[in-house]
């Protein structure tokens, strides 16, 4: 793979003379503090759902249509990814792995331009592994957007996507499924489960060839002795009863079993778009939120020197961005959940405006991880009883059900050796 980086260790099997010793010790220091080390820093960031600019300049027919979607930010593209730049380059991680749905709806256009910006980032020294998602591959209707009208552009199928990512990726027996090596303590087992058809309804398949080919990846690892974090783009484990069958993989339990026998304890996803981590009999998955949405999330993964393994979620950095850009894309996903909310509701306006705001709040505060059920503000706030007052409304059965759920800590998973 070319990429691996190499660590060289040192002996301390022979006497040393003092002067030798005393500046080995004063270069083991600076290394030390410098946290270069033995470590290994992955850095992940899902669903860029990114859209090349030339498709959507100008187009308030385009702005109109994300407006009645679900919350992502792609007319920000261009500042989120000049900011991501700045952040890979701050974190300076071992690699970047991107899981999937890199494209708004699998335009090639949006996929070469990505491929430059990867480019980018590993002349900065920093490998970037992706794998794709349902947005990717063979989407049937991939779109530029005009003047109240859209065009049909070109898509994407797997050859070329082959050929776009060729840096970036490999093709084996289960598609682009391939071991990252990372480091000599740690691979990443880049599990593609993405199906290369557009369907109503998008699950992801873990069949058995993939089944075959992951088990080689972590006997192999076992021999080696190296940890394996697998990534995959749909769910590994179950975070919510919503929409659960489309988020989940098929053949998942085949997955989380072969997880298990071989120790494997963190799966990184995408999909949901909520930053999520779903724990269940020794196996984590770490659903990661949506990078295209606030509070535009990537996450830190690190397995130190000591065997533990620690996953920070985290929220792109205010000062890499443009001006109020926290405060404009978080308006922008508010702003759309409050019409959605308004939309269904009927009755005083005060109070609709009371519960737009709260179901706002709410929505903003799980999809970005830090919902907690044992937060009574939620509901000792007057708009949840008018909210729990309207039963059939889809937004109180939603938030019901959300509530209804457990919640743990979404962003820090810490898995010991
Ligand atoms: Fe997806």
């Amino acid at each position: 793979m070319g990429k691996q980086r190499m660590i060289k260790r040192c002996s301390f099997g022979k006497k040393l003379p003092l002067r030798t010793a005393v500046m080995l010790i004063a270069a083991l220091w600076v290394l030390s503090a410098a946290g270069a080390m033995a470590d290994t820093k992955l850095m992940a960031v899902s669903d860029l759902h990114y859209l090349e600019p030339s498709l959507y300049r100008g187009s308030d027919y385009f702005l109109r249509a994300l407006r009645r979607g679900d919350g992502k930010a792609t007319q920000y593209g261009e500042e989120l990814m000049a900011a991501l730049y700045r952040t890979v380059l701050s974190e300076r991680p071992d690699a970047l792995i991107v899981t999937g749905d890199l494209a708004f709806n699998g335009e090639q256009l949006s996929h070469r331009a990505l491929a430059e910006w990867f480019a980018s980032v590993e002349e900065a020294g920093i490998p970037v592994w992706v794998i794709p998602g349902n947005h990717d591959i063979n989407v049937s209707e991939p779109l530029g957007y005009g003047d109240g009208m859209v065009y049909r552009v070109d898509g994407t199928p797997p050859e070329v996507f082959a050929a776009v990512y060729a840096d970036h990726l490999e093709m084996g027996e289960a598609g682009f499924s391939y071991a990252a090596k990372v480091s000599d303590e740690l691979w990443v087992a880049m599990t593609d489960v993405a199906i290369y058809q557009d369907m109503a309804v998008t699950p992801g398949l873990f069949s058995s060839r993939h089944a075959a080919w992951l088990e080689g990846v972590l006997q192999e690892a076992r021999k080696e002795g190296v940890r394996v974090v697998t990534a995959t783009h749909h769910g590994l484990l179950a975070h919510t009863e919503l929409y659960r069958d489309n988020f989940v993989m098929y053949g998942s339990e085949s997955m989380a079993s072969l997880c298990r026998a071989y120790g494997v304890k963190m799966n990184l996803s995408g999909h949901l778009h909520i930053q999520h981590i779903a724990r269940d009999d020794g196996l984590a998955d770490a659903a990661l939120g949506a990078f295209c949405m606030w509070p535009h999330r990537y996450a830190v993964v690190t397995l130190r020197e000591d065997g533990t393994l620690v996953y920070d979620a985290k929220a792109l950095y205010g000062l890499f961005l443009p001006e109020g850009f926290p405060d404009r894309s978080r308006e922008w996903f508010a702003g759309i959940t409050a019409d959605k909310a308004k939309a269904g509701l009927s009755g005083i306006g005060d109070e609709i405006e009371m519960m737009a705001e709260y179901a706002a709040r709410f929505n903003l505060a799980y999809f970005s991880g830090t919902y907690r059920k044992d937060d009574p503000s939620w509901t000792d706030d007057p708009a949840y009883a008018l909210w729990m007052s309207r039963g059939n409304n889809p937004f109180s059965k939603y938030m019901a059900l959300v509530m209804s759920e457990e919640t743990g800590d979404n962003l820090r998973l810490v898995i010991g050796e």
